[in-house]
């Protein structure tokens, strides 16, 4: 089994990238035969700063590798590392309707957020879908929003191998509902874009004062709330601390006499705790970036050897070879 995600290098990552993507994606490299990329190619939709994609690469780089994605189970390499995806994309979108890349959400979104309307973000889905067929994969981990880019995937697969003969393997997605959605500190879905994220590696007085801000009411401490399991802090303590511990801080806030500071002081500890191994590694690995760029570049040779065997099938399939 095949299992295959990418994450953009469009900034630091987040408690929605982790919990939606990373941790699941970390706990599949045990299942099967896993591929994690940084999708520096995408990031060039929307971010224009050479300096700044570069930087976020190998910062994403180290939040994988300090969360515990294992190089020795899983291939993590750099999208752009493996040339033969854009070939792809190429034959690819030759077969893929305009009116499915209309429908994107994602497109929609991202023009109505303010994003240019350029030709690679239109075109965004095909790069993916390539991503995704050109290491035959079978399952792809990602958060609620990836899901009609998955959904478009296996139509333009679909499509080539009605054409052309069976060629791809059609993937499914992964999502996991508990976590398809992770809230930020705003109650919206918590996104780089929205302004609301409580980074994984974020500065500790940055992070307190993020979680001391997040929406709550105004109803005094010793009320009783019954909309307990409702209140952001309590779910995203639910993410960070021990279920029990997550479940008595609930009964307390809907009991009445918890305050929300006190809450959110809660929320703090544990999300500190949550990732006090990880920054220890983070910051090992910052001293030894060699080691980092040494794992990038043995990656894409593994990934580069299965991604040319599915491209020569995909020539052979349309007549170009
Ligand atoms: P952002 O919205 O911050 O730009 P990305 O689009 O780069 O995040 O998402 C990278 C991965 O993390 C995707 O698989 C996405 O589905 C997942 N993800 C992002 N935000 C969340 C969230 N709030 N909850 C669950 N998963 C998320
Ligand atoms: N579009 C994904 C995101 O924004 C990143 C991505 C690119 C991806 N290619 C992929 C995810 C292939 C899964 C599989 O999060």
């Amino acid at each position: 089994m095949r299992i295959l995600s990418g994450i953009q290098p469009s900034g630091a990552l987040h408690l929605g990238n982790y919990f939606g993507m990373m941790k699941p994606a970390i706990e599949l490299q045990d299942k099967g035969e896993a591929f994690y990329f940084i999708a520096d190619l995408h990031s060039m939709t929307s971010l224009f700063n050479a300096d700044e994609r570069r930087r976020n690469t190998i910062e994403v780089a180290l939040d994988f590798l300090a969360c515990g994605l294992d190089p020795s189970k899983a291939v993590f390499f750099k999208q752009s590392d493996v040339p033969e995806v854009t070939e792809l994309t190429w034959l690819l979108s030759t077969v893929t309707p305009m009116g499915l890349l209309e429908r994107g959400h994602s497109y929609k979104d991202k023009i109505a957020k303010g994003i240019s309307p350029n030709h690679g973000l239109f075109a965004y889905p095909v790069l993916m879908a390539a991503d995704i067929l050109i290491y035959d994969s079978n399952i792809v981990p990602v958060g609620q929003d990836q899901k009609q880019h998955l959904e478009m995937t296996r139509d333009i697969a679909e499509k080539w191998n009605r054409i052309y003969g069976e060629t791809f393997v059609l993937p499914e997605p992964l999502i996991r509902e508990e976590v398809a959605e992770v809230p930020g500190i705003d109650g919206q879905k918590m996104s780089k874009s929205y302004g609301n994220t409580i980074e994984i590696f974020g500065d500790e007085a940055v992070v307190r004062k993020k979680i001391m801000s997040i929406v709550t009411d105004s109803r005094p401490p010793e009320v009783p709330k019954p909309d307990a399991d409702q209140n952001l802090v309590i779910r995203l303590l639910k993410l960070v601390a021990p279920p029990q511990d997550a479940k008595e801080y609930e009964d307390r806030l809907r009991a009445g006499g918890l305050g929300y500071g006190k809450l959110k002081e809660a929320l703090f500890d544990y999300y500190w705790a949550y990732f006090a191994e990880a920054r220890k590694r983070r910051a090992e690995l910052q001293k030894n970036l060699d080691y980092v760029h040494a794992v990038l570049r043995d990656g894409a040779a593994k990934a580069r050897a299965v991604a040319r065997g599915v491209l020569q099938r995909a020539r052979k399939a349309c007549g170009i070879e």
